[in-house]
């Protein structure tokens, strides 16, 4: 079985990989991958990310014969690749807050994440591509939990709980608010806002 590990970067998807790779599983950093197989399109200067060639990755995905099962594919797109099972990290955004703070992120790029964490793109993307088009209805291949407070090694136990179970958390950043007020303070940062760029 193939899980994808997506969430918001600074969740800890790369952290909880090296976990589960020294536990003896299979797991693919997809940015990685990208970078061999020449799957990296463009920088995007702007937003300072990177454009990957999703369908050059949904193959190398489909085609992995991994030796373990379960086995894991790691990326904040992860959720987009042919997997069984898509497990969304999350985390409150006052940590993200302070892991984002301390990669050195420009308060812009906190802002954006922040906002991606607080409305769950990444949950809302995998349901909405899982859910044939009833998005009402919750896949149960989408999987969400919440890792606020959990060291490595507990996020990684979480992981293969949820692989065997299929069961989460109901995470819901947008009644917190302390999470609305952590997002508050980064409204002037948001794109498009007291800037001329967009
Ligand atoms: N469970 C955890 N507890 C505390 N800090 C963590 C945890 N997991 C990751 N981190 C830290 O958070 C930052 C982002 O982690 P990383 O694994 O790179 O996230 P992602 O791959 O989702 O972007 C790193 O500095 C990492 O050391
Ligand atoms: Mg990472």
């Amino acid at each position: 079985m193939k899980v994808a590990i997506t969430g918001t970067p600074g969740v800890g998807k790369t952290t909880v990989g090296k976990v589960l790779r020294r536990r003896g599983y299979d797991v693919l950093h997809l940015n990685r991958v990208a970078r061999e197989i020449d799957a990296l399109l463009e920088e995007d200067e702007e937003r300072q990310a990177r454009v990957v060639d999703l369908h050059a990755l949904e193959r190398y995905v489909e085609e992995w014969e991994p030796e373990s099962d379960p086995a894991f594919v790691e990326s904040h797109y992860a959720h987009l690749m042919p997997v069984d099972l898509v497990i969304v990290l999350r985390l409150h955004p006052r940590e993200l807050e302070r892991r984002l703070k301390k990669k050195g992120y420009s308060p812009r790029k906190i802002a954006e994440n922040l906002e991606a964490e607080f409305v769950g793109v990444c949950y809302g993307e995998a349901v909405e591509v899982r859910s044939g088009g009833h998005p009402m209805r919750p896949p149960k291949d989408v999987v969400q939990l919440d890792v606020t407070g959990l060291d490595e090694d507990e996020v990684a136990e979480r992981v293969l709980e949820a692989v065997e179970s299929r069961e989460g958390d109901d995470v819901d950043w947008l009644e917190d608010e302390e999470a609305q007020r952590v997002i508050e303070r980064y409204l002037q940062y948001r794109e498009g806002e007291g800037d001329e760029e967009g």
